[in-house]
């Protein structure tokens, strides 16, 4: 059997593609696009977040988003961690993202101007992750779909603190009922986004899902991740800043109002509101940090002249 009669094998079957198994090329290339993008997202997705560690309104507060960034941090190498499988070294995907070449989540180019943004992210974008992700715990690539497992059970948590500020808010004075109501205005349609483009306009799609590393189109989560929120902001006693929300008995998907795509292109191609300020930050870490590699090779090279001598 060849290595291509093998692999098609493993897909047709819903088999795991293991990293030393035949794979195609363009199997291996979308790998490494997809799961790098991944991995650069949860890495910047630290920084709209840190922002508000030091001006959180409780030492609890504080704690609980201080978890919350460090396990994006985890989410990051878990997932530089499967890529490499792939046969791309981190060094090089740290250096595409520095340079400006590689993409990140859309989501993480905007600004994060009160304390409610806190809750809008957890409940939102960790919410959407999560639709996203779960399927993703099925990918066809072994090391994707187990970093997928973990990263799930976590971002669980990461929804509800961010609902739970919301609520909390949403319960207190009319100022912090408005700040939330501000944060869902402003979060709801980015997220949304997240998700991709429209599926017309998703060149990936259709080679990923034949390829069960996609599950579900564009659209499709997108309109799972909606039927979820329109309840839960019920419990809220706050709104969707979308009229146009329905379910569509006939197609059994809920429906939205329009996003601008004009926007998230402008995101894409490195104008949003925050993308030159998120890749500054990243460089000046990167940069910062050259003295723990160095020390970290230096150690490593000692002990491996010690164990050969
Ligand atoms: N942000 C940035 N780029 C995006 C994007 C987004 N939200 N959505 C799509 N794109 C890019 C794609 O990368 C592709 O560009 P490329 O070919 O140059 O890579 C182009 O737009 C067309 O999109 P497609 O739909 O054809 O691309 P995909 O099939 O890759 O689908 C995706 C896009 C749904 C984001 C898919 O890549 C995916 O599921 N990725 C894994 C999940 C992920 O990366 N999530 C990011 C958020 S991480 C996070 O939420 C952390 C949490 O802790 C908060």
């Amino acid at each position: 059997m060849s290595g291509q009669e093998h692999f098609d094998a493993l897909i047709a079957v819903d088999a795991r593609v293991e990293p030393r198994d035949w794979m195609p090329d363009g199997y291996r290339k979308t790998l490494v696009r997809q799961i790098s993008q991944h991995a650069h997202s949860e890495i910047i997705g630290m920084q709209p977040e840190a922002n508000w560690i030091t001006r959180a309104p409780s030492l609890k507060r504080k704690a609980i988003l201080m978890a919350k960034v460090q396990d994006e941090a985890g989410h990051g190498l878990y997932l530089y961690s499967a890529a490499e499988t792939l046969g791309t070294p981190r060094d090089q995907m740290t250096a595409d993202l520095i340079a400006g070449k590689a993409r990140y989540s859309s989501i993480f180019n905007y600004p994060t101007l009160t304390w409610a943004d806190m809750g809008a992210i957890g409940w939102l974008v960790d919410g959407a992750a999560i639709c996203n992700q779960v399927p993703l715990c099925r990918a066809s690539y072994g090391p994707y779909g187990r970093a997928m497992v973990r990263i799930c059970k976590e971002e669980s948590f990461h929804q509800r603190q961010g609902f739970e500020i919301l609520l909390e808010l949403a319960n207190g004075t009319p100022a912090q009922r408005e700040m939330a109501q501000d944060a869902i205005n402003r979060w709801y349609a980015p997220s949304l986004m997240m998700f991709g483009p429209p599926d017309e306009d998703s060149p990936n799609s259709r080679q990923s899902m034949a390829w069960n590393i996609k599950r579900f189109s564009n659209d499709e989560l997108r309109s799972r991740f909606v039927g979820m929120i329109v309840e839960q902001v019920k419990v809220l006693g706050l709104t969707l800043p979308d009229a146009d929300i329905r379910f569509n008995e006939e197609t059994g998907r809920w429906e939205h109002g329009p996003l601008d795509w004009d926007e998230f292109s402008e995101v894409l191609a490195g104008r949003g509101p925050c993308n030159s300020q998120r890749l500054a930050r990243r460089r000046e870490a990167h940069e910062d940090g050259a003295w723990v590699r160095e020390a970290a090779a230096a150690y490593a090279a000692r002990q491996a002249g010690r164990s050969s001598a």
